[in-house]
């Protein structure tokens, strides 16, 4: 992969900001929004429940809370896209009532709600489970403290929504420090609330009565920025991954470098290229500041072929592995110990493969991986990957990678990959 590439807004912020949005019963204009198909499904169960969705553009969109009338989304949005369990936070803290469908299980872990319910609980909330649907109500919601047992984004956004209207101070004690955490913040502060610390792990919401309208535009995808670093160093090129925040990419680039890739730091750009060897490291998923736990399938990638004996340690979710079956028809020498370690034998190359996607990350993984393999691939299941990467395939052809989508409709679930990429 030579060249560069312009990153899209970030997919994990847009959810829940735009779920913030409708807080407000004034427009809000959000800008810089990824057109993936996870903000899309989050858009149309917005709009579901009767709040104004105006798109303006591909990437900017109006949204009014004003005229919702109802506090359900069902389970028809729930089932293809998680994050739909940020309208509890929303709803409860502005409605004090909300039913959210269960999300199902997903293929990298279980993914329990109970830090959210616990969060809910403490501001006065009661929870419970009916029919597959988690149902919250509230006859008055005040600050409380509440410490999370875990470190979990989803948790921590979600009381922080709930919070914003309870009456006095809440203080969230081990908050994730995500930059997704961070932007859902600064963009409910931008309506008016009174949010202090993210960023930190102690995050401090004093009670406001209303919000009003903003516009605000979201920060650039941390992981789809280091998905192109990792395409870079995979395919041992040359990219200028453009439109980032290189604070964001930090714990990327330091293992990058580790790793033997050059990596330049710009004020809102990062280069990484590759001019000599790569050989083994650690790598172990954390939260925040930590390398996430969404760039591990990639770096595992970029492991596949450094020299050497590398191990990944994810420690977030227990069952992200699955994709190393994928991998290893091309040839890979990985073993996957207790479900929580890889340990990878640098293999000299690649080679092209039918694959599946098992998840986003994976397949997006599974496609930097075919783009540095010698000869073709196949790649089913892209519905995941769209999920979160914004014209993958065309920023990735524009790099030099020689990858189509299936155009008919019997093909367009898939990627056809051919060898020798630059
Ligand atoms: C978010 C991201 C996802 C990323 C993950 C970790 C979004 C839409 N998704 O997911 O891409 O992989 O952060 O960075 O932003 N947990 C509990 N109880 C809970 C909640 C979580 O035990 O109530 C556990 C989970 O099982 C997991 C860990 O906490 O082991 C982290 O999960 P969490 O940060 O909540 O992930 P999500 O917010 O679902």
């Amino acid at each position: 992969m030579v060249g560069e590439v312009q990153i899209s807004g970030a997919k994990n912020a847009a959810l829940g900001i735009l779920a913030a949005a409708v807080m407000a019963d004034e427009d809000v204009i959000i800008r810089n929004l990824p057109d993936v198909s996870d903000v899309n499904i989050m858009l149309e169960a917005i709009a579901g429940t009767g709040a104004v969705v105006k798109r303006l553009d591909r990437h900017e969109v109006l949204l009014n809370g004003s005229t919702i009338r109802s506090h359900v989304v069902d389970n028809s949005y729930i089932r293809k896209m998680r994050a739909g369990y940020y309208m509890l936070g929303a709803f409860l803290g502005k409605y004090h009532s909300a039913r959210v469908a269960l999300p199902g299980g997903c293929p990298i872990g279980v993914r329990p709600i109970d830090q959210h319910r616990k969060g809910f609980e403490a501001l006065g909330a009661v929870t419970s489970i009916e029919n597959n649907m988690i149902c919250v109500e509230a006859s008055e919601l005040k600050g409380a403290y509440v410490y999370f047992d875990s470190v979990s984004v989803g948790a921590t956004i979600n009381v922080m929504m709930a919070s914003v209207f309870a009456e006095g101070r809440t203080v969230l004690e081990n908050a994730a420090k995500e930059p997704h955490v961070v932007d859902v913040a600064n963009f409910l502060n931008s309506m008016g609330a009174h949010i202090k610390g993210a960023g930190t792990d102690v995050i401090r919401i004093d009670g406001v009565k209303k919000l009003h309208g903003s516009d605000y535009t979201v920060i650039p995808d941390q992981i789809e920025a280091g998905t192109f670093m990792a395409a870079a160093a995979a395919t041992r090129g040359d990219v200028l991954v453009r439109n980032v925040i290189p604070k964001h990419l930090e714990s990327i680039s330091g293992k990058l470098r580790e790793i033997g890739c050059t990596v330049e730091v710009y004020d809102d750009a990062v280069r990484v290229l590759v001019n000599r060897e790569l050989h083994s490291v650690r790598v172990k998923t954390l939260p925040y500041p930590g390398f996430p736990t969404d760039m591990q399938p990639q770096i595992t990638v970029v492991l596949s072929t450094a020299k050497g004996t590398s191990t990944v340690n994810e420690t977030i979710f227990e069952n992200r592995f699955k994709y190393v079956d994928e991998l290893m028809r091309m040839g890979t020498n990985i073993t996957v110990e207790h479900g929580s370690i890889a340990v990878i034998d640098g293999v000299k190359g690649l080679k092209g493969a039918q694959l599946v996607a098992t998840d986003l990350r994976a397949g997006a993984a599974l496609v930097i991986a075919a783009l540095a393999a010698d000869g073709d691939s196949v790649i089913d299941d892209i519905e995941f990957i769209l999920r979160g990467y914004e014209d993958f395939e065309r920023k990735l052809r524009a790099l030099g990678g020689d990858i189509v989508m299936g155009d008919d409709e019997k093909e367009a679930k898939k990627f056809f990959l051919k060898a020798n990429a630059v």
